[in-house]
Formats: C-alpha cells, structure tokens, sequence
C-alpha cells in the first residue's frame, strides 16, 4: 500500500501492518507544502491545483514542468530548502526531496503537528499513501493496494478503462441526460472513437448509425439497443435527412438515450448542425461529442504529414462533391490553385479529373504529387499514389471507389525515409 514512487520501508511505525482509511481531502484553499520539486511531486502536483489547493512548494531547483506551473502561479515557489517550522499552517504535506536526513526532520515535523503527510522515500514511515488514482466523467477512483503500486496502477487503469468504454456496467442511478448525443465516431478503426463517444454508444438505447465510421462497434451493442442505419450510400438506398431527424426526434421525445454516430467529425461535412437545429426546433437537448475527421486522420494513417515543415504552413480541407464548372459549388478552385499548401478533398472521387484540371489550369504544376487513400484506417484500406496531371486517369483504371480522401502536395512524398535523401526533408 505504498505511495507510488516509495521505496521499501527503512523504517517500521507502529501502524505499518495496518490497513489505510481511505479518505477523500477537500483541499480547496487549504495549505498543501510540498517539499522537493523531482519527478514526484511533478506527478502529484496537477490533482493537487486541481483540487484548489493553496500549494507552497519549498525546493531549491525544479523540473522544467514544475517550474513553469510556478511561473503561471499555479503553484508559489520558494527557492530553497526545507528549514524547521515549513509545516507551519499546512493541513497536508508531501515531502519528497532527494536528502533522507531532510525528508526525516519534515516527517518528524508534520506528525508533531498532526498535518497528514506522504513520503516519496519511505512508504512506512509516513502517514498518508497516495492511493493510485484515475476520473472518468465524474467519479473519482482510488486505489491502494498494500506495497504494489504497479497493481494499484494496474486496478486502476482497469476500472477508469471499463467506466470510460462502459464495459464495466455501473448504472447511472441518477436521472440520465435527456436527449440525443451528436457523436462524432471517427473515420472507421473502432479504436479511433473517443472515449466519451464510446461510453455514451454503450449508454444508448437507440443508435442511429450512418455507413461510415465505426460500424464493427454496433456488433457490440446489446441486444435491446435499437439500431437504425442512416446509411446514406451514393446512388443507393438513401434514408432522406429530414427521416434521420423526424427519428431522432421522435425517439428522443419517447424519453430514449439516443446517439447518433456519425463518421468522423459531427461538423465536418458531417450536417450535424442541421441535426442540431431540427433537434432545437423541438427544444431537445443536443451533446456534441467531437469525433476524429476522417481529413486529418485518414493521410496521417497511410502515412502523409499534411504539414511537414518546410513544404507546407496551410492545409485546406474542400469538398470535391460538386464539380467545380457546377454553378452550386462554393469552392474557389482558381485561389486554391493558387497556394502552396496541401489540399485535403472529401467526396472528390467522381469529380478529381476535373477538379485535377483546375487546379494545373490555375497555376498548380501538373507533377504536383497526389495520394487517394480509400476505406482509410479500416482492414481494406488502400494507397494510389499519381500526380495531378494523371490522377483522373489513374482512379479510374484502378477502381478507386469512396470513401476516399485525396491529398494534393508536396508533402505527399516525404516519408520517414525521404528525410535521409537530399532535397526532400524539410527546410526548403
Ligand atoms: C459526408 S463526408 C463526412 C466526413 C466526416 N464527417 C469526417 O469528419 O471525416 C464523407 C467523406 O469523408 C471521407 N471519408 C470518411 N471516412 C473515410 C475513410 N475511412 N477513408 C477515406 N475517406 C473517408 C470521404 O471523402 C467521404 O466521401
């Protein structure tokens, strides 16, 4: 049951064999001195100014991270070492400096005042343990363990995980959030939805699920979660968007929990706020959980740095789901041409021989590299790498289908390797 940095026991107190009551400090404006500025007290410092504490911290040096908390005034500083009478007016104490004769004469100190105090060096010779500990929407977990603190980590990471993805059932028992959760689930892996997205997913009765994103996650659901595909394929069977509201709707006011996964980022090309707006309409309440667009995360998992340095300090993200001769696009294809950033196009696949056109007829060098990733992060996930003077041709030939995001750019040709070679690593 040892703080989590201690050593073995040098000393043996008489309450060593004792099991630890578990308490939780209101700390708020209350004196915490922390003695030593190591590794430690690096750890422990941000729960402590999250708890409010009135922190004074006495040590002659610091890590860069605890100094710059002393810098923000988070914490108060005092540049020097731990003299008699430093415990004076605290209520908790957390003495970890790297001199034993020091860390002895503060515990020495703390226990004649009865100010509660934790020992980075000596587990047994102190009188409180700082359990291991982990939050997840509102509950606090605490663990000691005995003198394992890698179990304690261990215990803990196991039930923060099962809170957060909600495969460990723990009911809320108060009234649930009434409405409907906007829930961005990512481009498709069902490891790259949020924590929160998931944790409301596994809440839900009613889930009303679009064609991308984390499918595989719905297999997972309970049987008595009601499962509504708004799966809006191209061309295809098509659920109108004003269905997929009126269904929102209608199961929110049923007093369900209702989430509506979405793929990527709810507000990406996402019509989330219409969602939002019809949900309004009707006064239920929306949550919006933002999600991992699939514009960011699908070059980044084939590979593309859409920033590299040195090749580019802008990356615009354009729907390609008009043409850019159709009187509906609001896309200046001309200005983008026009900059040396990195272009990111969504919903392009149909249209990229005529918008490829464009831009090298505004000015973008027609060996400009393209990269088309298709189905990005899922099992099927595939690369077709062309230039702008043969994208067209080459999606074509090789059957390139969405969901497909392409990327327009120099920084589609470096690679991890490429920095090894002359004149394709940064600094141009
Ligand atoms: C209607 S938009 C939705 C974008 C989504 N809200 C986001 O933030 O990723 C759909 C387009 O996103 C892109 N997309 C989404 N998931 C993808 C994936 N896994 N691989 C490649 N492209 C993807 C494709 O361009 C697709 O046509």
């Amino acid at each position: 049951m040892a703080e989590n940095a201690a050593e073995p026991a040098a000393e043996h107190s008489a309450t060593a064999d004792k099991a630890a009551y578990p308490v939780g400090l209101r700390l708020a404006g209350r004196r915490v001195v922390v003695l030593g500025a190591g590794q430690v007290t690096q750890r422990r410092l941000p729960a402590l100014v999250a708890a409010g504490a009135d922190v004074l911290l006495i040590s002659p040096s610091a890590t860069p991270a605890v100094e710059a908390m002393a810098q923000t005034g988070e914490v108060r500083w005092e540049r020097r070492r731990y003299t008699p009478g430093d415990l004076d007016g605290a209520w908790y104490a957390l003495i970890t400096t790297d001199d034993p004769e020091a860390n002895r004469a503060a515990s020495a100190e703390a226990e004649a005042r009865r100010v509660w105090a934790v020992r980075s060096d000596d587990a047994d010779a102190a009188s409180a343990w700082t359990p291991a500990t982990g939050r997840s929407e509102g509950v606090t977990v605490a663990v000691l363990t005995g003198q394992d603190p890698r179990r304690s980590a261990a215990v803990r990471d196991a039930i923060v995980e099962g809170l957060r993805d909600g495969t460990l059932a723990a009911p809320h028992h108060r009234v649930r959030t009434k409405g409907v959760a906007l829930v961005g689930g990512g481009p498709g892996d069902p490891d790259l939805i949020t924590v929160r997205g998931r944790r409301l997913l596994a809440e839900a009765d009613v889930v009303i699920a679009d064609r991308l994103g984390p499918r595989d996650l719905l297999d997972e659901l309970p049987p008595h979660v009601e499962v509504i595909d708004a799966a809006k394929i191209p061309h295809g069977r098509f659920m109108a968007q004003e269905a997929i509201n009126n269904a929102l709707i209608e199961h929110a006011k049923a007093g369900k929990a209702v989430v509506r996964l979405k793929g990527g980022d709810p507000f990406v090309f996402g019509r989330g706020m219409e969602e939002a707006q019809a949900l309004a309409e009707h006064g239920i309440p929306c949550t919006v959980v933002p999600g991992i667009s699939s514009s960011i995360s699908v070059p980044a998992a084939a590979g593309i740095s859409v920033t590299h340095r040195g090749l580019a300090q802008e990356f615009t993200v354009a729907s390609g789901h008009v043409a850019p001769d159709d009187p509906r696009s609001l896309v200046d294809w001309a200005a983008l041409a026009g900059t040396r950033g990195t272009l990111v196009l969504l919903m392009s696949v149909e249209n990229i021989a005529a918008i490829a056109g464009t831009l090298v007829r505004h000015g973008r060098p027609a060996d400009t590299p393209v990269a088309v990733v298709q189905e990005g992060t899922t099992a099927t996930q595939r690369r077709l790498d062309a230039t702008l003077a043969t994208v067209g041709e080459r999606v074509r030939a090789e059957g390139i289908r969405p969901p497909a995001v392409v990327v327009i750019g120099e920084v589609v040709a470096v690679t991890p390797e490429s920095a090894l070679r002359p004149g394709t690593g940064s600094g141009r």
